[in-house]
């Protein structure tokens, strides 16, 4: 199992404190951001990751982390050229991933939970994780029915249920024949939801709903709350 973090797209919500930095280099309580999924990755006793980041501050990236060798693995960098969508990001990944499972995570998400277990069971399809939010309608929101999930729908009006799709995903090595089969959305991006979607599909796709907090940090509200959850479970 390989490791993939995205580091890409523009940060424009955050602006202007992504005018002259990147992000993902941003602070959330004492570590850059960057650190969080980073750690997940290694927590899940990943040692092979590639960091996908945009043109801009691309060297931040490696002066900040490097080889790897000081967390123990192995780090492997790629250049986003434009803001084409988390779909695109990961298709630049598929040499790296050389016909492996991948297990990809955002670079603005935070979690608590340890995926060690799910990511260890995993066989083939995709996975992804779930959370219960109050505000759903920011997120990819799961639809289920029982126990399987029959849809998920990017950032609706009016969600149809409270399970927010996280930004962790593990994909066997078919996730870059469908990326490349993908129309650009609304907005312009390959979605990562029209992915996952298509595993749905296929009848492909499991999921597991975390306990721990989880947030994204794109946001001043959820930066500054990403910032708090992890000053809280620090002390
Ligand atoms: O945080 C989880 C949510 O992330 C999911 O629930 C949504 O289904 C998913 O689409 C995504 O939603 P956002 O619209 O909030 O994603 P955002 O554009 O903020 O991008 C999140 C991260 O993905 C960003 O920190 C870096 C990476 N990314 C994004 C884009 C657009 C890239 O690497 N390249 C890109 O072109």
């Amino acid at each position: 199992m390989k490791g993939i973090i995205l580091a890409g797209g523009t940060g424009s919500r955050l602006y202007p404190l992504t005018k002259i930095t990147n992000k993902h280099l941003l602070p959330v309580f004492d570590k850059p951001m960057i650190y969080y999924p980073l750690q997940t990755l290694i927590d899940a006793s990943i040692e092979e990751i590639m960091i996908v980041s945009g043109r801009g501050h691309a060297g931040h990236f490696l002066e900040l982390l490097g080889s790897g060798a000081e967390f123990g693995v192995h780090l492997t960098y790629e250049i986003q050229e434009t803001a084409g969508g988390i779909a695109e990001a990961l298709s630049l990944a598929r040499n790296f991933a050389d016909d492996e499972s991948v297990t990809v995570i955002l670079g603005d998400n935070i979690f608590q939970d340890n995926v060690k277990k799910e990511v260890a069971s995993f066989k083939s399809g995709a996975m992804i994780f779930l959370k219960e939010v109050p505000d759903a309608n920011r997120f990819g929101v799961a639809e289920r029915q029982g126990n399987r999930i029959i849809s998920i729908e990017e950032k609706p009006n009016v969600p149809k249920s409270n399970l927010a799709v996280t930004g962790l995903y593990v994909y066997d090595s078919r996730v870059f024949d469908i990326i490349h089969t993908l129309k650009p959305s609304g907005r312009g991006e390959l979605e990562i939801t029209d992915v996952n979607n298509e595993y749905i599909r296929r009848g492909e796709m499991s999921y597991s709903v975390l306990s721990g907090y989880w947030s994204d940090a794109g946001t001043f509200e959820s930066l500054f709350r990403a910032t708090e959850l992890v000053r809280k479970m620090k002390r």
